[in-house]
């Protein structure tokens, strides 16, 4: 678990230009504070002791503004940048090297009409490896998001994207898509 938080605080430091030191990111970067919570809630919520990861991540919401569910796998060096307004669903998996801007959701479709008949389903997005996904994005439902999109500012997604595209909306279009 050190190994990745040591990796994510070089990750923040090369991405972010705002960034002055590797000490204020440890101290004040709550993108940083949320995943370094996540790691331990998912760990625990893994071994099946569910209250606690659900405390834990109720205080990473309270302390950070962002939430993320304990059974969300999240990969190594995801960067959440600002971080305030971010929601990523139980069944959500996300790839290495993502960076998320504040006020991103990655949950599901129609949630409320789905109710419990969804529950322990997959339900909610795979986001690849590489991926940006704007500040106030909305991506929805069980769909794959390719290596190496980007999801524009203020898109809503409800549909597989291909690897390396560029997706903006709504409704969301891919407008660019790099030969893999
Ligand atoms: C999607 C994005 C990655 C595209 O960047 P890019 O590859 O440099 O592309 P461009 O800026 O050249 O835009 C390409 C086209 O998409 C449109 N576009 C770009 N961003 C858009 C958005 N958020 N919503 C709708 N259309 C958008 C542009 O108007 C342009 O359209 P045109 O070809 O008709 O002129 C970028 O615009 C974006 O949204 N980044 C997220 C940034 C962010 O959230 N920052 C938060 C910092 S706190």
């Amino acid at each position: 678990m050190w190994r990745d938080w040591v990796e994510l605080i070089n990750k923040i430091w090369e991405t972010d230009p705002a960034a002055y030191s590797r000490l204020e990111i440890v101290l004040f970067y709550p993108g940083f504070h949320a995943l370094v919570l996540h790691s331990i809630a998912h760990q625990l919520w893994q071994r099946n002791i569910k209250l606690p990861a659900s405390l834990i991540a109720f205080f990473a919401r309270v302390f950070t503004g962002v939430e993320i569910h304990p059974g969300a796998k999240i990969g190594r060096r995801v960067f959440i940048d600002h971080g305030m307004g971010v929601v990523v669903g139980e069944t959500s998996v996300v790839g290495d090297d993502a960076l998320i801007y504040q006020g991103v959701t990655i949950g599901a479709v129609a949630a409320g009409h789905m109710g419990a008949s969804t529950r322990n389903k997959k339900r909610h997005p795979t986001i690849g490896k590489g991926v940006i996904i704007g500040s106030g994005a909305s991506i929805l439902g069980n769909i794959d998001i390719g290596d190496g999109c980007r999801v524009a500012a203020g898109a809503i997604v409800l549909e597989n994207i291909p690897a390396n595209s560029i997706v903006v909306g709504p409704p969301a279009r891919v407008i660019s898509k790099k030969s893999d």
